[in-house]
């Protein structure tokens, strides 16, 4: 592969898997192994294990594994190459000398370079003549010079081929400037030109200081108002969040979640650096768990409109799945954060301290939301109000914090407290008895043992799988059983088509004398690396024994020689075989 076995080896022995995870993840010892909350998915209790005897994580909650390269590929967003590159660094391990770049990794490269030129260039145009325009509004919006500074926002002039000319003169490719969205194709097919004419640009910055793409606002009232970057090699709109990387090193564990990039700007101006924004998309579960890793409580400063109060709705969810305590500002007379801060002039920080102090938390937001559906001047109107109430605090896990709304409430209205308690419990005894039945039914239907003969096999097949991953298991834990099971079963004996090339690649890998998992991130994708380590755990530490390998080799063996299953068939044996099943039910 790519890299020398040996460095690859090295580099994994110098970067004990523990102690780079345990700078990501706060972990518990438990027996051998570590446990702590899943980075890469939103929960509450711990389901992301540290395997020490594999080398290896999983997480039983969202499927994500693999090893210590994988794991920085993940967190820290990185290609294969660059996880090795980081973690040899972080080792102080040389890279060998011909390391390999392939041509995607060294687009990459070339989309940041791009990036980066760009924005100086921008900048440049910005401060120069032809940029007087583009500072004027800046400046009009309130923005002073060291702040379009900080954001290196720029101008991206009134011309066709302006940015490319001037990229191209530095040596970058036309399909680079158009891998980087800096540039479209001529509808002729004929050359390249800019993509953004005459817009102030805001570039969007990742957590180690790379350019991965731009927003760009119209000055006038044409439309559309802002053209952003779509995705490229290097960025991915739903994964990132505009000024994070200023947000992440306030030393606060909250974030001030904005809709737009003048709002980030215009709250950072006014001395609140914790703002980020979603970059014009609803908010995903994505940007929620790169969230959690910098904060446990995110301020929603979503506009005080329609939309921004939409917005508001749908991200809580996303937000609380992710872990995350919430608050949630309300903005007066239908702004938005900017047009706020700058409504007060010199108050401006201080008026918008004093929001962000008054704002209450989601559930309290929620109640006040759903208070403005009733008519509570009418006793029929807080009944329902409550009902609704009820089913609100069913969804709050917390014992603690259902009480304290109970309390609340049961004060305001003059209700009995335990009313309402009963109320809520029976609500969620409701839900959790149909999500139990909906999981059940499910089970069902996937492991039903309905009684035709495609079952059967359905059936048989499982089986199958189940000592094919059990074999896997065994002679990965086991290396020197490799001659034995050799003499015993072939590959091609295999039904499952990954547990045979897992099979081939440790039987090949074990007789050359190689560690059987030290490349693995190398060699499998990341869905492969998530089933192998899911059947090396999920036995705990039962390790099969030499008699249970038997029963492997003779279920794969039986399940062999059966015939063959409906997906080799040819349509003619297909059709005969649903004819003879038709028969038999007659
Ligand atoms: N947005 C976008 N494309 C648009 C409109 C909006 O990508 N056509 C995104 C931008 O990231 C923008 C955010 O959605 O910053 C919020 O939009 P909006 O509230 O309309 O803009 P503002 O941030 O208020 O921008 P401005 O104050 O410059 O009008
Ligand atoms: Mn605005």
């Amino acid at each position: 592969m790519a890299f020398p076995e040996g460095f690859i080896y090295e580099l994994k022995s110098r970067n004990d898997i523990t102690e780079v995870i345990s700078s990501y993840v706060s972990l518990k010892r438990r027996g051998r192994n570590m446990v702590g909350l899943c980075p890469f998915h939103g929960e509450k209790t711990p389901s992301f294990n540290i395997y020490t005897e594999t080398d290896s994580f999983y997480c039983f909650g969202c499927g994500a594994a693999g090893d210590v390269i994988t794991f920085i590929m993940k967190i820290e967003n990185l290609d294969y190459v660059e996880a090795v590159k980081y973690l040899a660094q972080r080792a102080g391990l040389d890279m060998p000398e011909d390391s390999y770049d392939d041509s995607l990794n060294k687009l990459r490269r070339r989309v940041f370079e791009a990036n980066r030129e760009a924005a100086r260039y921008f900048y440049r145009r910005l401060m120069s003549e032809e940029g007087k325009n583009a500072l004027g509004y800046l400046r009009g919006r309130m923005l002073t010079d060291a702040t379009i500074r900080h954001f290196g926002l720029g101008y991206a002039p009134d011309s066709w081929t302006g940015l490319c000319d001037y990229l191209k003169s530095k040596g970058f490719k036309e399909n680079e400037l158009v891998s980087a969205n800096l540039a479209v194709r001529r509808h002729s097919g004929k050359g390249i030109i800019d993509r953004f004419r005459d817009r102030v640009m805001f570039p969007i910055i990742d957590l180690r200081g790379n350019v991965i793409a731009f927003g760009g606002r119209i000055m006038t009232d044409a439309k559309p108002k802002y053209l952003n970057s779509s995705d490229t090699p290097v960025f991915k709109k739903s994964e990132n969040l505009f000024s994070l990387n200023n947000a992440k090193n306030t030393g606060s564990r909250a974030l001030l979640l904005c809709e737009g990039y003048m709002d980030v700007i215009s709250v950072n101006q006014a001395g609140f650096r914790n703002a980020v924004a979603s970059l014009g998309t609803a908010l995903t579960t994505e940007q929620a768990v790169l969230m959690k890793r910098y904060a446990d409580e995110i301020i929603i400063c979503y506009d005080a409109d329609e939309a921004g109060q939409k917005a508001t709705a749908r991200a809580i969810p996303i937000l609380r799945a992710a872990g995350l305590n919430i608050r949630v500002l309300t903005i007066p007379n239908g702004k938005d954060p900017d047009e706020f801060i700058r409504s007060k002039g010199a108050d401006g920080p201080a008026a918008f301290r004093a929001i962000i102090e008054a704002s209450g938390n989601d559930v309290d937001y929620r109640l006040q939301k759903l208070r403005s559906e009733f008519n509570l001047a009418v006793s029929d109107g807080v009944v329902d109000y409550l009902e609704a109430a009820a089913h609100l605090m069913a969804e709050i896990e917390s014992p603690i914090e259902r009480d304290v709304y109970v309390s609340k409430l049961s004060k305001e209205f003059g209700v009995d407290k335990n009313a309402l308690l009963l109320q809520i419990e029976t609500i969620s005894k409701r839900r959790r008895r149909d999500s139990r039945r909906r999981e059940a039914r499910q089970l069902q239907s996937e492991l039903s043992g309905r009684d035709d003969k495609l079952d059967k096999e359905h059936r048989s097949r499982l089986k199958s799988t189940a000592a094919e991953e059990s074999l896997v298991v065994y002679l990965i834990n086991n290396p020197d059983s490799l001659s034995y099971i050799n003499s015993q079963i072939s590959a091609e004996q295999f039904q499952n088509a990954l547990m045979k090339r897992f099979f081939v690649y440790f039987s090949n890998r074990i007789s050359e004398g190689l560690e059987p998992l030290n490349n693995i991130t190398a060699d499998f994708s990341t869905d492969e690396q998530s089933v192998l380590y899911r059947i090396l755990h999920q036995n705990g530490s039962v390790a099969p024994t030499p008699r249970s390998l038997r029963e492997y080799i003779e279920v794969i063996e039986r399940e062999s020689r059966r015939p063959s299953d409906k997906k080799s068939m040819s349509s003619e044996q297909i059709s005969s075989y649903f004819d003879r099943i038709r028969r038999d039910k007659e």
